[in-house]
């Protein structure tokens, strides 16, 4: 089965590109840019990696990029992935990028985006893997600079896909950011939101999402099945799941097995991640090995996880009917 999964054309539609820093590039990184690391060794940094929540998660996530400076830095963090995404038969990639976690740091998002651009397009004509981009905002940060970000955006429009919604949910809802997605949607960007699992108002969380944001797609989402009402607005909707069973393990000691079989069964368009790969230690073949050790996944089950990427992702119909 194993063998099965790895050479199976895949898809992935949730992956946070600093996510896929590995810590071998942070020390090479750090010491071409003359950053002086807290670790003294990968071993050590590695060590660090003990995630029990997603706060827990996001301070070792933001620390790591740091040592992202410069154009070329960007381009070999997205240039990597894409060279481990080969490896893994992965052949369409939606990736998240953050900006702010560089704006913040007084990288200018034309030096962030053109790097990640450049790497996209060496993906496509060297490894053969097309790649469309989302945008993420950082729901812990204000809606305005959510706003300046989309307006920073908008001369690389033809760049992006999307918008997202990441970082820390605890008191940020999606309603905070409502005037920047419907502007987003004007601007004829597809929109989908972190609904992480097992979070504070995460019910409420979710039914703005589809009801006052008119998502097209959530990332993560597994608490929709708690209440038949939202079981059944994304049902209705169609809406893709991106979840991430090795993530949901770090961040809520589960591998949420018993839900994704759920949402097959009941077929909700659930689809399999890997989220920030370098951190969890876990690619996206590996995360299909945790279904079959954990939860005993059938080949038809799989099959179905993988078919449900292709079929919600943003690809044009014309261009999924190559995948599918
Ligand atoms: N940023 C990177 N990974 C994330 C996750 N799993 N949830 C929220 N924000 C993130
Ligand atoms: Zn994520």
């Amino acid at each position: 089965m194993k063998e099965y999964i790895a050479n199976l054309p895949k898809a992935e539609l949730h992956v946070h590109l600093e996510g896929t820093l590995e810590p071998e590039h942070i020390f090479e990184l750090a010491q071409r840019n003359h950053i002086e690391l807290e670790y003294q060794s990968i071993d050590e940094l590695i060590a660090a990696y003990d995630f029990y929540d997603l706060p827990s998660f996001l301070k070792i996530y933001y620390a790591g990029m740091h040592v992202l400076q410069t154009e070329q830095d960007f381009y070999e963090l997205a240039w990597r992935y894409f060279e481990k995404a080969k490896q893994q038969n992965i052949v369409y990639v939606e990736p998240f990028f953050d900006p702010q976690g560089h704006t913040t740091r007084g990288i200018a998002f034309e030096t962030v985006i053109t790097g990640i651009h450049r790497a996209q397009i060496d993906a496509e004509e060297k490894l053969g893997i097309k790649s469309n981009l989302i945008l993420c905002f950082l729901r812990d940060m204000s809606a305005e600079s959510a706003m300046e970000h989309l307006q920073m955006s908008l001369p690389f429009k033809d760049w992006i896909i999307g918008v997202g919604l990441d970082s820390d949910e605890k008191d940020n809802p999606p309603s905070k950011f409502a005037e920047v997605f419907a502007r987003a949607r004007q601007e004829g960007y597809k929109l989908t939101m972190h609904c992480d699992v097992h979070q504070k108002d995460i019910h409420d969380h979710i039914r703005e999402c589809i009801e006052l944001i008119d998502v097209d797609r959530i990332d993560h989402g597994i608490n929709c099945l708690d209440q038949a009402e939202l079981t059944k607005a994304v049902k209705d909707k169609n809406l893709g799941l991106t979840i991430c069973p090795v993530s949901n393990q770090f961040v809520c000691q589960t591998y949420t097995t018993d839900e994704i079989r759920t949402m097959l069964t009941l077929g909700l368009k659930a689809t399999i991640n890997s989220d920030d790969p370098a951190y969890f230690r876990a690619y996206l073949n590996e995360n299909f090995f945790a279904l079959i050790d954990e939860g005993g996944f059938t080949k038809q089950e799989i099959d179905q996880l993988v078919i449900n990427s292709f079929e919600v992702s943003w690809l044009e119909d014309r261009e999924k009917l190559i995948y599918i």
